[in-house]
């Protein structure tokens, strides 16, 4: 009995080290946007599926600087009302987004205004260069007929090249598709750019949007005013983006837009409440440390914290985070985008118009140093004046608006370091920063920045955490070169 007993407790002993959590399978993620908050998810998601009765991950900690989750994705409250303030808009394609919508029991909202009826103005700081006609009518019969009208007008600006712009967003679109692809066909990546080639994507971040769609058949004017207008919209930049960023912003442009009910954050909120996370709110991480076989985090609150696995999902450009040993990154410029929101009343003699209802729903604006603003964009009617959006490359002073706005009731400015100033070719950071387990997730957004994009990166960086900790690749061996040489065939359990 005594025998017995003592081999009872030593394979008790044996099993509690083994599987007692320690340190070494605890995970830490610094930020907790939509690319934080997915890797958490993935990281329980697949470990639940591949690995159900020991599951390689112990303890997840997030590590949020803000009182809030959700980053990029935010709220504003206007006179009461919620908008969103950063990304807002989601493509019907983005499956990821779509899944977490339906797993977290979030409401759908596709925008009241459909895009036939939403007019568009193109502003080059002097005039309006194309305008669509405006229709407030609620008869179906005559919103018909000024869409059709709208149809023909831009189509006799922009001619046949309208198509090709639509075709070159078409391919892109379906390319990034095979990231959605199962594990038998889709490995996991080492690098961006292994990401990028596999699905055909690299080569458009060789080249600028503007070089792209010139070979692609469009006419200048298409590429100096209606594609302008959008890549300053959605990433405030020229056609002097790459291609892929480019053709990013343009899907963001078409029909079947999404966002969600209350808040695209709540996704992040979401994912994190169901992947059993411990989350740090308020608390800055200023160092990373590797000590061998651990990494040590230091926060603003004086503690410590050790971790087998660190995953940066943020941009790294900004922050001073010390990394013992240095870590290198290419470096990278961030695109600050202010957006300013005002509950008030454009002025149409700014825009050389006798009416208030003359000015389109939609200001964009082509490149010229004449043009203070990037777009300007109606939230809200209510009954006597609006809530309009601004973005700007530039802060917009109070006497900036008061050039454009007869009356303004509330303004709140934001700014924000947007996403990255894009340029071609990319060069790009590693997804592996150390060759051991630091991992960056935010290096997949010089390709394009999107909440899908971070979520489509995220999931590859949670593959790759667990197709590496269960391919023995531990925190003692400091060699990688077996698993970056023959990745499919070490990666090939997930
Ligand atoms: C104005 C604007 C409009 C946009 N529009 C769209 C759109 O319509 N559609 C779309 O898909 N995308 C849009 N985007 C892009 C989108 O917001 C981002 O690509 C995406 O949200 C990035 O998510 P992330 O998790 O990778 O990073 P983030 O959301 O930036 O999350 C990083 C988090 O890390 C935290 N953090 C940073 N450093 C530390 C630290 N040291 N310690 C602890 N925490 C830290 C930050 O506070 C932040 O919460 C827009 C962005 C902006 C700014
Ligand atoms: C979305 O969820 C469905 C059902 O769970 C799954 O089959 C599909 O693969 C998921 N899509 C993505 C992109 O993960
Ligand atoms: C990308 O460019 C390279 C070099 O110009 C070329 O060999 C390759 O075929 C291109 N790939 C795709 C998918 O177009
Ligand atoms: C785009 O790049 C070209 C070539 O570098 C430059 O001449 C031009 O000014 C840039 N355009 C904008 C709008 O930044
Ligand atoms: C967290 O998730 C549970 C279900 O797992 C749900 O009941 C609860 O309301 C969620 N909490 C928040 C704050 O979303
Ligand atoms: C992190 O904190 C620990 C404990 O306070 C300290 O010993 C260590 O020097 C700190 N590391 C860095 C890089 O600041
Ligand atoms: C580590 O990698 C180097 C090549 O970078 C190789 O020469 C060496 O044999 C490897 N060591 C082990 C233990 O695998």
């Amino acid at each position: 009995m005594i025998k017995h007993g003592r081999i009872t407790a030593l394979v008790f002993c044996f099993l509690l080290l083994h599987f007692s959590p320690t340190h070494s399978n605890t995970v830490c993620i610094i930020g907790s946007g939509i690319g934080g908050a997915s890797v958490a998810h993935f990281l329980r998601h697949y470990s639940a599926i591949y690995h159900p009765s020991q599951s390689p991950i112990g303890q997840i900690n997030i590590f949020e600087r803000n009182g809030v989750v959700g980053g990029r994705m935010a709220t504003v409250t206007v006179s009461g009302e919620t908008f969103e303030a950063g990304a807002s808009i989601l493509h019907p394609k983005n499956y990821h987004a779509l899944n977490y919508t339906k797993y977290l029991n979030l409401q759908l909202k596709t925008p009241k205004l459909t895009d036939d009826s939403l007019s568009l103005g193109i502003w080059d700081g002097h005039k309006f260069v194309y305008k669509t006609f405006n229709s407030k009518s609620k008869l179906p019969i005559v919103q018909r007929l000024v869409s059709l009208a709208n149809s023909i007008m831009i189509f006799f600006r922009y001619g046949f090249s309208l198509f090709r712009m639509s075709s070159f967003v078409e391919v892109t679109v379906n390319n990034f598709l095979r990231y959605y692809e199962g594990f038998n066909s889709r490995p996991v990546f080492d690098s961006v750019e292994e990401m990028l080639k596999w699905a055909g994507l690299y080569n458009l971040t060789t080249q600028t949007l503007g070089e792209e769609l010139v070979e692609a058949g469009l006419s200048p004017l298409l590429i100096q005013e209606l594609v302008t207008v959008i890549t300053r919209i959605n990433y405030g930049q020229s056609v002097n983006i790459s291609g892929l960023a480019g053709a990013v912003s343009l899907a963001g442009s078409g029909g079947g837009l999404w966002s969600i009910e209350g808040g695209n954050w709540q996704m992040a909120a979401g994912l994190i409440n169901r992947s059993d996370v411990v989350l740090h709110l308020h608390e800055e991480i200023e160092s990373v440390s590797y000590l061998g076989d651990v990494y040590v985090l230091n926060s603003t609150k004086g503690k410590s914290y050790n971790c087998g696995v660190t995953v940066v999902a943020t941009p790294l450009d900004e922050l001073n985070i010390d990394f013992n040993p240095r870590i290198s990154v290419p470096p990278r410029k961030l695109q600050h985008t202010h957006a300013t929101f005002v509950r008030g009343l454009l002025s149409p003699a700014y825009f050389g118009l006798n009416l208030l209802s003359d000015i389109p729903d939609l200001v964009g604006t082509k490149e010229s140093p004449d043009v203070p603003f990037s777009s300007i964009s109606i939230l809200k009617q209510h009954e006597n004046d609006m809530t309009y959006k601004i973005f700007s490359r530039e802060p917009m002073t109070d006497a900036l608006l008061d050039k454009f706005f007869s009356s303004r009731k509330e303004t709140i400015k934001i700014n924000w370091a947007a996403y990255p100033h894009y340029h071609a070719p990319e060069k790009f950071a590693p997804f592996i920063l150390d060759g051991q387990h630091l991992y960056y997730v935010n290096a997949f957004e010089n390709a394009a920045s999107t909440m899908e994009t971070s979520a489509v990166a995220a999931e590859n960086i949670a593959r790759l955490i667990l197709s590496r900790l269960s391919s023995g690749v531990d925190l003692s061996s400091s060699n990688l070169t077996s698993v970056d040489s023959n990745p499919s065939e070490l990666h090939s359990e997930l």
